[in-house]
């Protein structure tokens, strides 16, 4: 097993670290256009090895060529709004990077998967579809087994119960949109709706909406990155694993839900080859309306990408 990691940030470079401390590849190459930066990093993590008793080699590179033949790819790569710049500039600047991004890694590694972390999640996932030329079960975007994770902490915090214990997806699109569906959460099998009120399960569907924002409120340089990369590790460890969980990812759809030509958030069985199957679920004329509108916001980002 060979991972590649693009991007060699926060997200990127915590990814990485991951992906060595559970020796989850023998090989682990991580790629930044920053001379030195992932060169560092991956020296770094490569001398942590023997306290964590990993056999993973990671090198750190700015050129594609050590790339080759890698089996995952993720791709984290891009940048942050700066100011004075709008979410379409940033839209119009990460597909470029992204994009680009798809086709160098697809040229050196023709068989991998990808999973893209890059923002807005769902248009760069349609990005690097168009861009690979992959079927669709080979490209999968990683923010749905966030968010559910952040579902799953704040349902463990109001209940004092083991996170382990809590069930929880969410739908939707990356966006202020996206659907955290409480009602299917459960803490031990027994519904999440037996055991919180009404009022409290609307004030943790808000807070996961709402959670990326929180942190960045804190931290005000930067957003976030330690569960960022540990859900980008959980959807590795399945695939290496082969694994047959349902997670919720970032896909195309082809008429499920009702939609096309569209990148959302589902649940989808993974395993070795990507994505097995994505499953549909019974969903409220409410929950089926926000799905609906963010198809809608992100097909209307699609449009001013040439794509
Ligand atoms: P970061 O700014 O720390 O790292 C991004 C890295 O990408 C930088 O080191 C930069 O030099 C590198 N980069 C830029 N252009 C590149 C190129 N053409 N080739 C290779 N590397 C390139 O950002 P961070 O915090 O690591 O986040 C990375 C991306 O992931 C951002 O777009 C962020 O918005 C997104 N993100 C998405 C999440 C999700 O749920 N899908 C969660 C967290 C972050």
């Amino acid at each position: 097993m060979k991972i590649t990691v693009i991007g060699a940030g926060n997200v990127g470079a915590v990814t990485a670290q991951r992906i060595v401390n559970l020796e989850l590849a023998r090989e682990v190459v991580i790629l930044d256009v920053v001379d030195g930066m992932a060169q560092g990093k991956a020296l770094d993590i490569y001398q942590s090895a023997p306290l964590v008793e990993s056999d993973s080699r990671i090198i750190g590179t700015s050129s594609y060529e050590a790339t080759a033949d890698s089996d995952i790819v993720v791709i984290t790569a891009g940048m942050a709004r700066r100011p004075g710049m709008s979410h379409d500039d940033l839209l119009i600047k990460n597909a470029e990077i992204v994009r680009n991004v798809t086709r160098q890694i697809v040229e050196r590694s023709p068989t991998c998967l990808l999973i893209i972390v890059s923002s807005p999640l769902d248009e760069m996932t349609y990005v690097a579809l168009e861009a690979s030329g992959f079927d669709r079960s080979r490209v999968l975007g990683m923010a749905g087994v966030l968010y559910a994770a952040r579902l799953k902490t704040f349902i463990a915090m109001e209940l004092d119960v083991a996170v382990e214990d809590v069930e929880a997806t969410v739908l939707g699109g990356h966006t202020n949109d996206m659907l955290p569906i409480i009602r299917y959460a459960t803490v031990a099998g027994i519904p999440v709706s037996q055991l919180m009120s009404p009022e409290r399960s609307q004030a943790i569907v808000e807070r996961t909406r709402n959670a990326g924002n929180e942190i960045i409120e804190h931290l005000r340089t930067g957003s976030a990155f330690y569960a960022p990369s540990a859900a980008v590790v959980s959807m590795i460890e399945a695939i290496v694993r082969d694994k047959p969980r349902i997670m919720p990812c970032a896909v195309r759809l082809n008429g499920e839900y009702g939609l096309k030509d569209v990148v959302l958030g589902v649940p989808v069985k993974i395993g070795r080859n990507g994505v097995r199957q994505i499953i549909e679920l019974e969903l409220l004329d409410d929950e089926r309306t926000v799905l609906e509108h963010s198809a809608q916001m992100i097909r209307r980002n699609l449009a001013k990408l040439s794509l």
